[in-house]
């Protein structure tokens, strides 16, 4: 694998919040509150290689050069648990585009379905960030990656919190050309595709369903 393309965080903030939310004790409220603290700091990385261009400004005091990104971006979470993601990285970008995709894993297959997808339609021409916290078999990022692609994106990356080394690898297989940002590299799935120690299942923490 071309290492140059997973980004692991390396980060003691990253990995203090990631432990409050990996707690089974800690609240709905403190769970979202880090998610959002989390996808600041990784979405701080992941927006590191926006191309910017130059443009001339004036100060109150004289003429310069400012530096402006250049190309337009939207965010896509994978519902349910990418929205977790969404605040924080339209804190960074405010004017981002949203676009929404709709999976969810069969409990028995772990086959991606998908039940929505809307996105901005000048796609082709953004950089799409596509949020998600959990990357476990990977099966659902490479189903939402296929979808965008479908739409005509060509310059994407895939931003996420924790990693199974299985779905590391099979995203990058399918899609070699997405740079992957996470949080951590967790140890690997259990027989039920849930990543260990991992944080259990990130939506129902979000969203209180569990
Ligand atoms: C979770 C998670 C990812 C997916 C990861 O969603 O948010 O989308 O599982 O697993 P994978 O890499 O094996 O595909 P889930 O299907 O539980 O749906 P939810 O967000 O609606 O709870
Ligand atoms: N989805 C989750 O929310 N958690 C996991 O550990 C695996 C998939």
């Amino acid at each position: 694998m071309d290492t140059k393309k997973v980004h692991i965080m390396d980060h003691p903030l990253i990995e203090h919040k990631l432990s409050i939310m990996r707690d089974k004790d800690t609240t709905i409220k403190e769970f979202r509150e880090c998610a959002h603290e989390v996808g600041l700091l990784i979405g701080y990385e992941a927006t590191k290689n926006l191309e910017t261009e130059r443009f001339e400004l004036e100060t109150p005091l004289t003429k310069t050069t400012g530096t402006r990104i250049k190309k337009s971006v939207a965010l896509v979470p994978i519902l349910r648990a990418g929205l977790g993601m969404v605040d924080a990285l339209m804190d960074l970008i405010p004017k981002a585009r949203i676009g929404h995709i709709g999976l969810y894993r069969d409990e028995e297959t772990l086959e991606p379905h998908e039940y929505y997808c809307k996105l901005p339609p000048d796609i082709e021409e953004r950089k799409v960030l596509v949020l998600d916290p959990m990357l476990a078999t990977g099966g659902s990022a490479v189903s939402a990656i296929d979808f965008i692609k479908k739409r005509g994106a060509k310059d994407i990356n895939f931003v996420c919190i924790i990693a199974a080394p299985e779905g590391i690898e099979t995203l990058h297989k399918a899609h070699p050309d997405v740079d992957i940002y996470c949080g951590c590299v967790d140890q690997g799935l259990n027989e039920n595709g849930y990543i260990l120690p991992g944080l259990g299942d990130a939506g129902d923490r979000l969203f209180g369903t569990l």
